[in-house]
Formats: structure tokens, C-alpha cells, sequence
């Protein structure tokens, strides 16, 4: 299996120190090097991290053997680029990070980062893509959809739900039994005691939750749509990093 990391920057560098932390006694597991967007960076990653820039996502070829994991921290950009890479043929991995503790009955999606000292409970279960980034957690039969991303030290209690695409700041905290809607955003340190709407921002403790640049009430589009953010802003598709 040749591993090869989405985004080349921030958290990018961070994830590929992890792959080298989980799989560096793994027989057969090489890091072959990173994909991105930028031509700027091709020498300097290279100098910075030992490994090189092996293409970008649009005319990279894909080889039998590849296996992808995208370090952006933007769930509407990870969800972007996991469907243009798949589209192609991109096969992903998971990565957990050594010290992360993942419960053996837990179920754990492709392409999921689990970081390090992360918490995955029992019956958690982590959709497709879902990052959560170093010290977060999942309580027991916490369930989390696709793409979404956890900041450090961020946790759902145990029995929540988390929908599509939603993001997590630093130290936020969704407490037991508690839904979180579709490509909302929690910010950091909110500490959230009632379900939030989806495309919802949810702000302080008690977190009070407001739509999203008023798309809260355009059911037309699409949740989670590639090429829209979670404010529904444009995004642009190429990457330039990650994280
Ligand atoms: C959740 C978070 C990212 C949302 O911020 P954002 O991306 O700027 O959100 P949006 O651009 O969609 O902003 C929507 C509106 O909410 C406001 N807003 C954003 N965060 C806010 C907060 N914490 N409290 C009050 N209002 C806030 C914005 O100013 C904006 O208002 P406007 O439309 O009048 O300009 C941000 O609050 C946050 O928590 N940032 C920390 C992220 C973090 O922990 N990163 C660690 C990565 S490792």
C-alpha cells in the first residue's frame, strides 16, 4: 500500500508524521508523498518533510496500489475533494494515531484520521472522512457523519448525533444525547445542550445556535453540495494545503 497525503500544508505535514507513527513497522505500508495543487510548493516540501509532492488532484494517475487520506480541515472541502479523487478511481485509508484509543467495537469509516490521545468509544460509529484531530473525543454510540471535523480537544458525549459535514472548534463540547444538524459549525469553547438546526452556527455556553448566512431556511440547496462550503460560500477546488 502506497500512502499518499491530500494537502500539503498545516495539518498536512501534521497527518503525514502520523501515517509515519501508525505504519512505520507495517510491512508493506511506504509513504509515497503528498498531492496538491500548488507548483510552489514542489521543492520546498520536499526540503521541509523528505517527501515530495507526487501530483495534483485533477491529473494525478492513480495507481492500483494508492491509497488516499485528506488532511483539509474544511468539511465541505474534504467532502469536495474525497468525490473529485473518488470519481477517479481513489481508493482511501484510515489512519489512528498510535496513542489514540479506539474501542474494538467501535466502527470506523474510510478515510478517517484519528489522532493522537483521540477517544472512539464503544459503538461509536465514524462515517467516511471524519477527522478528529488530537485530544478529541466521541462518547459511547456517538455517531458521526461524513467528512465532519473535530479541533483539538473538542467531544461528543456519549449517545449524540452529529449529521454530514458539521465542524467542532477547539474545546467544543456537545453533551449526551444532544443532535447536531447537517454542515453546522460549532465554535470553540460552545458547550451545546439542545439540538442544533442544520447549517446552523452555535456560539458560547449555553450555545445559542444562528443560521448560516440565512441558508438555514433554502432547502434548494443541497447540503454538503461539491464546491459549497458549510456557509455556502464558493469554494475554490484546488488545494492548497490542509488543516
Ligand atoms: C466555528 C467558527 C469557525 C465559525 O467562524 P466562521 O468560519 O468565521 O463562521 P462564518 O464565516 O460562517 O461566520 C458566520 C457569522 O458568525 C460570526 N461568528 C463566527 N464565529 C463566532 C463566534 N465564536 N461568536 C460569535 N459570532 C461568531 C461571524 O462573524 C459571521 O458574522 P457575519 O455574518 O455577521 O460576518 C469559529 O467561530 C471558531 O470557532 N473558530 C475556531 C476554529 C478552531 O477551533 N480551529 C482549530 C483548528 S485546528
Amino acid at each position: 500500500m502506497d500512502v499518499i497525503v491530500v494537502g500539503a500544508s498545516g495539518f498536512g505535514r501534521e497527518l503525514l508524521q502520523y501515517v509515519h507513527d501508525a505504519h512505520k513497522n507495517t510491512p508493506g505500508v511506504h509513504v509515497k508523498g503528498f498531492l496538491d495543487d500548488d507548483p510552489a510548493k514542489l521543492d520546498s516540501i520536499r526540503k521541509a518533510t523528505g517527501v515530495g509532492i507526487v501530483g495534483d488532484t485533477l491529473a494525478y494517475t492513480i495507481k492500483e496500489q494508492d491509497r488516499f487520506i485528506i488532511s483539509l480541515g474544511d468539511p465541505g472541502l474534504r467532502r469536495a475533494l474525497a468525490e473529485r479523487l473518488a470519481r477517479r478511481g481513489a481508493r482511501f485509508v484510515s489512519i489512528i494515531h498510535p496513542t489514540a484509543y479506539v474501542a474494538p467495537t467501535a466502527r470506523i469509516g474510510d478515510g478517517c484520521i484519528i489522532g493522537p490521545f483521540a477517544n472512539v468509544g464503544s459503538y461509536v460509529h465514524l462515517e467516511d472522512h471524519v477527522l478528529l484531530n488530537l485530544y478529541s473525543a466521541a462518547g459511547h454510540d456517538v455517531r458521526i457523519g461524513p467528512y465532519s471535523v473535530f479541533s483539538p480537544y473538542s467531544v461528543a458525549n456519549g449517545g449524540s448525533q452529529l449529521d454530514e459535514s458539521i465542524f467542532l472548534g477547539t474545546h467544543a463540547a456537545i453533551t449526551p444525547n444532544v443532535r447536531v444538524g447537517a454542515e453546522s459549525k460549532i465554535a470553540a469553547g460552545a458547550v451545546v445542550y439542545r439540538d442544533v438546526p442544520k447549517r446552523s452556527l452555535a456560539t458560547g455556553n449555553p450555545a445559542r445556535a444562528f443560521p448560516l448566512d440565512g441558508a438555514a431556511s433554502s432547502p434548494q440547496v443541497e447540503p454538503g453540495a461539491p464546491g459549497r462550503n458549510s456557509a455556502g460560500r464558493d469554494l475554490e477546488l484546488t488545494v492548497r494545503g490542509g488543516g
